[in-house]
């Protein structure tokens, strides 16, 4: 069990129930992509996140379980639509939902999970929570968008980088525990304080996984190395190669990137190990952790604050 996950075991348990319950259809079709993603488990950090802070910020009532089987339905429904638009063929130890039965059910049991997650905020009934989360669905695909707009191009700044990856997985994060903190109707400065903690959780988070993507296995993982650079995207660890790296290396990475090849893969892992572009995007991450766990200093203290903590420190220290 992740270390972080006993002190909400019981919350955590009831998400989970909520999710199931909450993942009901008549059309067999829907039930059974559904579950056949979220049966194969995952993580659950963002629930998790929902769970920690409203707990930290000693929230009283029950809503936060609701607000947790949210999240994780947008998250579901984004991994739905992300393995269609990177054609990828394994999530959490399993063929993908499009590998399985095709693209047009995985987008159409995506739209039903998003939709599914709107119809529990209108249950919850808080128009702050529905303001934060719809903003957040809108930049979660607007991140989507301009990353696919990078696709097989080499010159892709770190600033546009930076930025997909907040968009598409930083602002779930802080979504996550900014409605958590709404909910538990906290001043303004612990919102700002948690939210700032998922904003650097998220950023961190997914610089991780595109290191995952060049040295991670597959097994552990759950998923293939290797679709980023299929897929011809320009993530950090080879921006940051092509940089610094000698004008042959350059030259290898910005041609794989623009044709989507894996021809070179194993020779790219060597320049991407070898410009410092991995130890560059660790160090990105482990600063970005740094500034999260900075943010729970200004929050009460207590057994949560140390569960968020061991979160951080785990997002940057996981092999998946
Ligand atoms: C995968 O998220 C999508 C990214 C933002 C990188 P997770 O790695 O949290 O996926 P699960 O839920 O644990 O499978
Ligand atoms: C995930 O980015 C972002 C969203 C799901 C919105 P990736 O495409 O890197 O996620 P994985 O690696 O497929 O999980
Ligand atoms: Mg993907
Ligand atoms: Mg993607
Ligand atoms: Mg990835």
């Amino acid at each position: 069990m992740l270390p972080f996950l006993s002190i909400v075991r019981e919350d955590f348990a009831a998400t989970n129930q909520l999710i199931l319950d909450q993942l009901h259809s008549d059309v067999g079709l829907v039930e059974n992509i559904g579950h056949h993603l979220i049966d194969a488990g995952g993580k659950r950090l963002r629930p998790l996140l929902v769970l920690l802070s409203a707990r930290l910020l000693e929230y009283p009532g029950q809503r936060h379980l609701d607000l947790a089987a949210i999240i994780e339905f947008i998250h579901t429904a984004t991994l739905l639509h992300d393995d269609v638009v990177d054609m990828s063929e394994l999530r959490r130890g399993r063929p993908t939902a499009n590998a399985n039965w095709g693209n047009a059910p995985s987008v159409l049991v995506g739209d039903f999970l998003y939709s599914r997650a709107f119809q529990m905020m209108v249950a919850i009934g808080d128009m702050g929570i529905m303001s934060i989360l719809s903003n957040t669905t809108n930049v979660i695909s607007e991140g989507e968008v301009q990353q696919l707009v990078n696709i097989k191009d080499p010159s892709v700044s770190e600033a546009n980088y930076f930025e997909v990856i907040y968009k598409k997985t930083a602002a779930l994060f802080e979504a996550a525990c900014t409605t958590a903190a709404v909910l538990a109707q906290v001043p303004e400065a612990q919102k700002e304080a948690i939210g700032l903690y998922g904003k650097h959780l998220g950023l961190a988070f997914q610089l991780v996984d595109d290191t995952l993507d060049y040295e991670g296995d597959t097994a552990t993982l759950g998923k293939n190395v290797g679709d980023d650079l299929a897929e011809g995207k320009p993530t950090l660890p080879l921006i940051y190669a092509m940089a610094n790296g000698s004008a042959e290396q350059r030259e290898l990475i910005a041609g794989a990137i623009r044709s989507g090849s894996t021809d070179h893969l194993s020779e790219i892992v060597e320049v991407v190990k070898a410009t410092g572009g991995l130890a560059y995007t660790h160090e990105c991450a482990n600063q970005s952790a740094k500034s999260a766990l900075a943010q729970l200093d200004n929050l009460p203290q207590n057994g949560y604050t140390q569960a968020l903590a061991d979160l951080a420190n785990f997002a940057v220290d996981r092999d998946r």
